[in-house]
């Protein structure tokens, strides 16, 4: 145990210079102008779902009041000026990730609806029973799910690769889980429970030679490191956008143009056809054969906006600004007797996950809570990772762009006000 307190400990880091300026970015987000509980909003919650700037917000009001209208549907001028605004925003997704050709880039409700689409549409397609799907022990429940409703109807095999006590991932260990039966790969990119970076390049390649197409979860990774579908290799890359600054309703799912080509459609609908009679339905190429329906326009517009934004400052630099936030945060909680973080990886973003001892996770975000202080507490829809690490729940600090060192001298105080009041 260290002999001086957590607030001590934070100090001790004081003085370093910011590679980016928090000041700047906080002011473009309107939503840290108010006080919360007569306090300063000290937001920690973003893994959850981030803060927007203004950029995208405006993006949004200015979609209703001045350019609002069904999309590829009509020929009149309003109509005509929302398409190209919601046609752009795919262009400068598949940019973000480096996509070849932008009808690799479908538009969905968010990372959730991608994973069910794909194990639906390419698993329901292409997997046979006793095909192995491999996961990991520390996935979401978003990439759990889709694979159990898909094992229950066609009789695939889950295989969940362990992790280490760490947090990691052992490359070894996943490999001898790679046979001739692995048909797909789905993992994260970085655990939201537990905030490890995954190697999914080597497991992307690994996945591979074994015969298996990869899908990575993508969620928690694209607000806080580029992501190149094509560097990577993967078959299926999701995330959803209101985690990368965006609205919440829209994601999108990267998927290799052939694999699309051979899929079916996951949901039927207006604008995902090519002619329709009581007798036959053909159905449009894809991306508007999996975009049944009108879709979320301003919500794509709007995460066009958050595209450009998180762009204009850089992720290089946001990667670095929230390495130097999260090596303060897990400095100052590391090595206590009374503080147990859950997730030691050498190789996180963004997560602070931890038990205070003696207290309940969901105490702690009501204390940290009337400080103005947002985490999140419970299980992170990751129950089985909670299992692995014999813990119903934790709390959970996440960083965004906007936080600063500041932020963690305030949970700081606020997890020595929760140890004064449990004492
Ligand atoms: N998946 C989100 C989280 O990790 C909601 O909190």
């Amino acid at each position: 145990m260290k002999e001086n307190s957590i607030r001590e400990t934070s100090l001790e880091h004081a003085g370093r210079n910011p590679v980016l300026d928090v000041d700047s970015v906080r002011k473009d987000f309107p939503i840290f102008t108010q006080a919360v509980r007569g306090e300063r909003l000290v937001f920690l919650d973003s893994a959850a779902s981030a803060q927007k700037p203004l950029q995208v917000i405006q993006s949004i009001s200015e979609c209703y009041e001045s350019q609002y209208a069904n999309v590829h549907r009509g020929v009149y001028w309003l109509s005509e000026k929302a398409t190209e605004a919601f046609d752009a925003s795919r262009e400068k997704i598949g940019a973000f990730l480096n996509s070849p050709s932008s009808s690799e880039i479908v538009f969905v409700r968010g990372a959730t609806e991608g994973i069910n689409l794909v194990a639906s549409s390419y698993g329901g397609t292409f997997l046979q029973p006793g095909d192995e799907v491999v996961i990991s022990h520390m996935e979401h429940h978003s990439n759990i799910v889709p694979w159990q409703i898909l094992r229950d109807q066609k009789g695939i095999v889950l295989k969940v690769a362990p992790i280490r006590d760490d947090g990691s991932i052992d490359l070894e260990v996943f490999g001898n889980i790679l046979s001739s039966k692995t048909k797909f790969v789905s993992i994260t990119h970085v655990a939201n429970a537990l905030g490890t970076v995954v190697p999914v390049k080597e497991i992307c390649d690994m996945a591979h030679s074994a015969g298996a197409r990869v899908l990575i979860d993508g969620c928690q990774a694209v607000p806080h490191c580029e992501v190149d579908v094509q560097k990577l290799g993967c078959d299926f890359y999701v995330f959803s956008g209101h985690k990368l600054y965006g609205p919440s309703g829209i994601g999108v799912l990267y998927a290799k143009e052939e694999l699309l080509h051979q899929m079916p459609p996951y949901q039927g609908g207006g604008d995902m056809i090519e002619s329709v009679t009581f007798e036959r339905t053909s159905y449009a190429d894809p991306p508007q054969r999996f975009e049944a329906g009108t879709p979320n326009i301003s919500g794509a517009i709007g995460l066009g906006a958050a595209v450009d934004y998180v762009r204009s400052i850089g992720l290089d630099k946001i990667a670095a600004h929230e390495a130097d936030v999260l090596g303060y945060a897990t400095e100052c909680l590391s090595g206590r007797n009374d503080i147990r973080i859950i997730g030691t990886a050498a190789n996180k973003a963004s997560v602070l996950s931890f038990m205070i001892e003696g207290v309940h996770p969901h105490d702690v975000g009501t204390i940290l809570d009337q400080e103005g202080i947002a985490v999140r507490t419970g299980h992170h829809c990751a129950q089985p990772v909670m299992d692995r690490f014999g813990v119903p729940s934790t709390t959970r600090a996440s960083l965004g762009m906007y936080n600063g060192r500041d932020d963690i001298d305030a949970l700081i105080g606020g997890l020595e006000r929760v140890k004064e009041l449990f004492n």
